[in-house]
C-alpha cells in the first residue's frame, strides 16, 4: 500500500543540513540555521526563560486541558503587549503551536470559506508559507518584493502586482527582520502599502516572527499596532520562538480582528480547525511566556536579553561592512549594515552560490541565505574573501 506514496519534496534548509554533514571539510561553515546563534556559536536558555520556568514548576497546580483557544490569560497578555492602545474587543484570540501552526490555522480558515479569497505572497519569502497554505488547499499568488542581485526592494513593482488583488483577498507579509531578505520596508514604504491594501480591499495578514530584532521589542510592534487600529479586519500570526529563544517549546499565537457581528462565528470556526488539526497547543512555552510578562522584574531581564541578541546581530552586520572595506576596499556586502535581523540573502547567481560551497565550504540556503547570527571573528573574513572570489570569477 505505502509503495503508492509520492515523494515528498525535503525542505531546503533540512537538504542544507545534510549536505552540511556530509562535507568533510573542517573548516566548512553551516550558514543555513534559522536560529540566533551567540559568539561561541551556542543558542542558550535564557536567563529570563529558566527563571519563569522554576516558578512554574513550583506553581503549576494542573495540567488538564484548556480550550481550544488555548490558556485565555496568555493570549490577553500577548496581545496586549503586541496591539497596546490598538488591542480591540472584536479580536479573535488563539494560543499555537508556534507561528507555523498560527498560519496553518489561518490557511485553513481561508480555504475552507465559499468564496476562498487569495492569499497574496512576496518573493522571496518565508519557505514555509507555500507548503503550509498547499497543504490547507488555499488560493496563493506571487507579488515581486526584492532583487537579491541589485540587493534591494522591488517596491513599486509589488505594490503595481497588488493591484491584480480583488477586493477581500489577503496580503500576507512579514513584520521586522523580513525572512530570507532582511530588507524591510521604510516607514514611507509601510505607510504606501497599507493605502494600497485599503484602497484595494485587500486584507492585512501580517506575520511576526523576529519582534525585538529590528529596534526594540516596543517599537517592533509597531506595524501590527498600526495595521490593527486601521483596518476593520486583520491577521496577525505571531511566533515567539526567536524572541523567548524558545524554539522547541512551541509559542505562537492567532489574532484575528473581525467585525463584531463575525466574532463569535470565527472563534467557533477557528476552535473546529484546531480540535481537527494541531490540536490543543503546548503549554510550556506559552506559560513561560506569559509568566515573563506578568512579572515586571522577569520582564525587565528577559528585554535585556533580547536586546543582547539585537545588539550582537547588529554589530556583525556593521562589521561584514567595515571589515569587507577594510580588506579588499569593496562594498559589495556594505548593504548587510542596513538590514535588520538574523537572515540576509547574498548577491550571488546560482552558479556563485555553488562556486561558494564547493570551492569555499560555505553552506547557505539555496536562493543565497544566510544566518548572520552564525558569524563571529575568522568567520565574517572567510565569508567576505570567499563572497569576493566567487563573484570575480564568474
Ligand atoms: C517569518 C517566519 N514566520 C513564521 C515562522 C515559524 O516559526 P515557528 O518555528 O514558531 O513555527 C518562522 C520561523 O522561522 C519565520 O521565519
Amino acid at each position: 500500500m505505502f509503495e503508492q506514496v509520492e515523494d515528498y519534496p525535503v525542505d531546503p534548509i533540512m537538504i542544507g543540513t545534510e549536505y552540511f554533514a556530509q562535507d568533510p571539510r573542517t573548516d566548512k561553515l553551516n550558514l543555513t540555521v534559522g536560529i540566533y546563534q551567540n559568539e561561541d556559536g551556542q543558542t542558550p536558555v535564557l536567563k529570563a526563560v529558566k527563571l519563569a520556568e522554576q516558578r512554574l514548576t513550583e506553581t503549576q497546580s494542573s495540567k488538564s486541558y484548556l480550550a481550544l483557544t488555548g490558556d485565555t490569560e496568555y493570549c490577553r497578555v500577548l496581545s496586549r503587549e503586541i496591539l497596546k492602545d490598538a488591542f480591540d474587543a472584536s479580536l479573535v484570540t488563539a494560543q499555537t503551536s508556534g507561528g507555523a501552526v498560527a498560519l496553518r490555522v489561518m490557511a485553513d480558515l481561508l480555504a475552507q470559506m465559499p468564496k476562498p479569497p487569495t492569499v497574496w505572497l512576496q518573493t522571496p519569502t518565508y519557505g514555509n508559507y507555500v507548503p503550509i497554505l498547499k497543504a490547507a488547499n488555499a488560493q496563493f499568488a506571487h507579488v515581486p518584493y526584492y532583487h537579491s542581485i541589485q540587493r534591494e526592494i522591488t517596491f513599486d513593482l509589488m505594490l503595481d502586482a497588488l493591484n491584480a488583488a480583488k477586493p477581500g483577498d489577503v496580503f500576507l507579509f512579514q513584520g521586522v527582520c523580513h525572512n530570507p531578505t532582511g530588507a524591510d520596508l521604510s516607514a514611507d514604504q509601510f505607510g504606501a502599502l497599507l493605502d494600497r491594501l485599503e484602497a484595494l480591499g485587500v486584507v492585512p495578514w501580517i506575520d511576526l516572527a523576529y519582534l525585538g530584532f529590528a529596534r526594540s521589542w516596543d517599537e517592533d510592534c509597531e506595524m501590527a499596532r498600526k495595521i490593527a487600529a486601521r483596518f476593520p479586519e486583520c491577521i496577525v500570526c505571531i511566533t515567539l520562538s526567536k524572541s523567548f529563544g524558545i524554539y522547541r517549546d512551541r509559542a505562537g499565537a492567532l489574532f484575528v480582528k473581525t467585525r463584531v457581528q463575525d466574532k463569535n462565528r470565527i472563534h467557533r470556526a477557528v476552535s473546529a480547525i484546531v480540535r481537527s488539526g494541531a490540536s490543543h497547543a503546548p503549554d510550556h512555552g506559552p506559560s513561560v511566556v506569559r509568566t515573563i510578562f506578568q512579572d515586571d522584574a522577569l520582564r525587565r531581564l528577559w528585554l535585556k536579553e533580547l536586546e543582547q541578541m539585537r545588539v550582537r546581530v547588529a554589530g556583525v552586520r556593521q562589521e561584514i561592512a567595515s571589515r569587507e572595506r577594510a580588506m579588499i576596499g569593496t562594498e559589495n556586502l556594505a548593504y548587510f549594515a542596513d538590514q535588520s535581523g538574523m537572515f540576509s540573502l547574498l548577491p550571488l547567481t546560482e552558479a556563485q552560490e555553488i562556486a561558494l560551497t564547493r570551492d569555499h565550504g560555505i553552506h547557505v540556503v539555496k536562493g543565497g541565505r544566510v544566518n548572520v547570527a552564525r558569524l563571529s571573528g575568522d568567520d565574517i573574513e572567510k565569508l567576505i574573501k570567499a563572497v569576493s572570489e566567487v563573484t570575480s570569477v564568474s
